[in-house]
């Protein structure tokens, strides 16, 4: 039996083409570090993380490289900028879809004095960038937003809520773990301070990858969480203060970003818009064939619109558990149940005791494999 991986939200799979080569050619033929050697090897990989840089930031829309900080994740980035900025006595405002990632660091903080407020969603987990201004306090120091819901693929209005914050002068960080790659994400159009994206999910890389970028003003404001050898101004005791240096401490994961190198230089000349079309028609399919099938319950936006290929199914009076393992062992279809690390968003969606089934679409997604699990859903909530 095929298998039908339905599950490119956790991770994507297969990596972009020539990804696992560029990982090999790395650990076979370069095997140097950056920052560290004059000898042609390091000179060559320090050449394939300058690039990685640049075709990231274009990526993104934004213009200076040194503002891109390679990290082994996106939960990584996002710790950098909430510890890195809040401190006792600070406000900061999240949505009430956020993931663990942001959750997590969060709660943390308020156990040291840190404050925050959840802006409240409607049933399909849309936040209204009307709420923010009165949930705002003369001490909110950052407004942290998930682009897209990890657990039912709502869009959030990231630029109405990057002009509120901008117009106030509060840093803007956006977790863009489910839009990076699958949607254009324009750093500057959407009026934000930060972005923080994982390498292995829409960007197509491997696993320990990831990037932060920052404006140079948010990035002086930031303590670095970790410190160490940089490789650069060895004579100071002190971590350098200018930047990438400043948050990329230690040894940096180069088979890695040899890999991630490849998939976002393939992501460029395919064109994210190409792809951003391709997973919108699948996700549209899947869409209207669930409207055929009785007995689910659908966790956020019906329609295309305001959303990603991220589609969380309820199978009421059923144990979704239960179901993701039958649709693996009967049909062959990978999915993830259960809370998705997201309980806040699970609570806003209604889904917060039962958890769901998530069918998450990406770059390899077929036609035919959605109609594979439409037929399969249908099997298993009608039989
Ligand atoms: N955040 C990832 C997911 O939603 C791991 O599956």
């Amino acid at each position: 039996m095929p298998s039908v991986y339905l599950d490119h939200a956790a991770t994507s799979f297969p990596k972009a083409p020539g990804v696992a080569e560029a990982m090999g050619r790395y650990l076979t033929e370069v095997g140097a570090s950056v920052n560290r050697g004059m000898y042609a090897a390091a000179q060559a990989a320090e050449e394939t993380v300058l690039s990685l840089r640049e075709e990231l930031c274009a990526l993104f829309h934004y213009p200076d490289p040194a503002c891109c900080i390679l990290t082994p994740g996106a939960t990584w980035g996002l710790n950098f900028v909430l510890l890195g900025l809040l401190r006792p006595g600070d406000h900061c405002l999240v949505s009430a879809m956020e993931h663990n990632a942001i959750m997590r660091p969060l709660h943390a903080l308020a156990a040291r004095g840190v404050a925050f407020d959840r802006i409240p969603c409607d049933r399909d987990g849309r936040l209204c960038p009307d709420a923010i201004p009165r949930l705002l306090r003369p001490n909110t120091r950052l407004v942290a937003l998930a682009h897209a819901s990890n657990v039912s693929g709502t869009l959030q209005p990231a630029a109405e809520v990057g002009a509120i914050c901008r117009a106030r002068g509060i840093p803007f960080l956006l977790d863009a773990a489910q839009t990076a790659g699958h949607l254009p994400v324009d750093f500057q159009a959407l009026g934000l301070s930060a972005l923080a994206a994982p390498g292995h999910k829409g960007l197509l890389g491997p696993q320990g990858t990831g990037v932060l970028l920052l404006t140079r003003e948010l990035a002086q404001s930031l303590s670095p969480v970790i410190t160490g050898g940089t490789g650069s101004v060895s004579h100071l005791e002190v971590q350098p203060d200018y930047l990438p240096d400043k948050f990329e401490p230690g040894t940096p994961n180069l088979p890695g970003l040899y890999g991630l190198e490849a998939a976002v230089r393939y992501l460029l000349e395919t064109g994210v818009e190409t792809i951003a079309a391709r997973e919108d028609a699948l996700t549209g399919r899947f869409l209207d064939g669930l409207r055929e099938i009785a007995g689910i319950r659908l966790a956020g936006p019906a329609g295309r619109d305001g959303r990603v290929g991220v589609i969380s199914l309820d199978f009421p009076g059923r144990d979704n558990g239960e179901i993701a393992f039958r649709l693996e062992q009967e049909y062959g279809i990978l999915t993830r149940s259960g809370l998705h690390c997201a309980p806040s968003a699970h609570r806003t969606l209604g889904t917060g005791t039962r958890g769901t089934v998530r069918f998450s679409l990406g770059h390899s997604t077929t036609e035919a494999e959605i109609d594979a699990a439409l037929q399969a859903i249908r099997a298993l909530a009608e039989g």
